[in-house]
């Protein structure tokens, strides 16, 4: 019997200009290229100019994801903007992406998950494109990290950076089998009991202030392979593939070693794994859209390739979607 699936029509991703090396930050921060490299695998990241907002690094990437789909952006219905760095409070960040690309029609949200905001934002544009409801979405993961970072804190400034990737979808009728193309299933997690563990520390309710990211990095650490292994284990188990299966594995880029360590405990091969850290350090929920887009581009990514996505991150969050491109 066919079914409605979210199939994936094109991506696009976004950097800004400035390029940030591990070098530059030692120079500033009690901290070394070697450190950096051997902890986290990250050698630099980007930085949003002054004045370069979320919503901005957002449109690039949406205008390229819609151009790689060859889609008008009147057609599009959904906007599903993933960012824990909004311009402003309100209204949402999605609002200004929709009118920076001329759509008129449709509803555009924000949505918060931290790092995982890219799986929770695809699962959530899945589920309403599959009732019927809408069409054709722009899912976009978009953040400027730089704005919430104690730059004096070297436990932290060196892991993050500023950038943005974006998906167009589309619901389509598929067979309504395995290897229908489309988001297969999704998992999403959360447990408010480690919120502490990575947080901000201000808001509006709060301290009427934005604040600055703070994190125990080991103890994030401790749980982020375990989690992640969890919520794959569950795409496994409801879909019947299994590891060997897998085309390309394209996991939040956080740090290196905690992708390295989760690839091994699933059994996925090291050539499968689609690994840019090194190039933007961590994006939050921009890192998945521009790992994708990398692998895409550079013609790793296949119409009809297996493609499993994770994240986890501050709540702590943690999802997984598995997807045939
Ligand atoms: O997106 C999800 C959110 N975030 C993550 O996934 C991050 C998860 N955590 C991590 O990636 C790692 O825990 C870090 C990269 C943050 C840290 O690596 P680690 O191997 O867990 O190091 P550590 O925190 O145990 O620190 C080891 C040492 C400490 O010194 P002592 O106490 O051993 O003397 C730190 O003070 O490294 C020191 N250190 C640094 N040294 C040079 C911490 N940051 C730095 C730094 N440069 N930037």
């Amino acid at each position: 019997m066919t079914m409605l699936r979210t199939v994936v029509l094109g991506c696009g991703s976004y950097l800004p200009s400035r390029v940030v090396s591990n070098a530059e930050l030692a120079a500033s921060v009690d901290t070394s290229d070697e450190w950096i490299v051997q902890r986290t695998g990250i050698r630099q990241r980007h930085v949003a100019a002054e004045g370069e907002l979320t919503s901005d690094l957002a449109i690039h990437a949406a205008r390229a994801a819609l151009a790689s789909a060859h889609v008008d952006p009147q057609t599009i219905d959904l906007i599903v903007l993933a960012t824990s760095t909004p311009d402003n409070t309100f209204p949402a960040s999605a609002v200004t992406v929709q009118a920076g690309l001329g759509i008129t029609r449709g509803a555009a949200f924000d949505l918060q998950a931290v790092c995982s905001g890219f799986v929770f934002a695809l699962a959530t544009a899945d589920g309403l494109l599959r009732t019927g409801t809408y069409k054709r979405a722009l899912v976009i993961g978009a953040e400027t990290f730089s704005r919430i970072l104690d730059w004096s804190d070297r436990t932290t400034c060196v892991l993050f950076g500023d950038g943005a990737g974006a998906v167009v979808l589309e619901a389509q009728q598929q067979p309504g089998e395995r290897d229908d193309r489309g988001i297969l299933t999704t998992h999403l997690r959360s447990d408010g009991r480690h919120k502490s563990k990575l947080y901000v520390d201000g808001g509006p309710s709060s301290t009427r202030t934005v604040g600055f990211l703070r994190m125990e990095g080991r103890a994030v650490f401790k749980h982020a392979v375990a989690m992640i292994t969890d919520v794959i284990e569950d795409a496994f188990r409801t879909t019947g593939y299994t590891a060997n299966d897998i085309d390309w594995f394209v996991p939040h880029q956080a740090n290196k070693r905690i992708i390295d360590d989760s690839a091994k405990k699933l059994g996925i091969a090291p050539e499968k794994v689609v690994m840019t850290v090194s190039q933007h350090g961590n994006t939050s929920a921009a890192s998945i859209p521009l790992a994708l887009n990398t692998a895409v581009k550079d013609g790793r990514i296949k119409k009809g390739d297996l493609v499993l996505l994770e994240a986890m991150g501050g709540g702590f969050t943690w999802g997984s979607a598995l997807l045939r491109w």
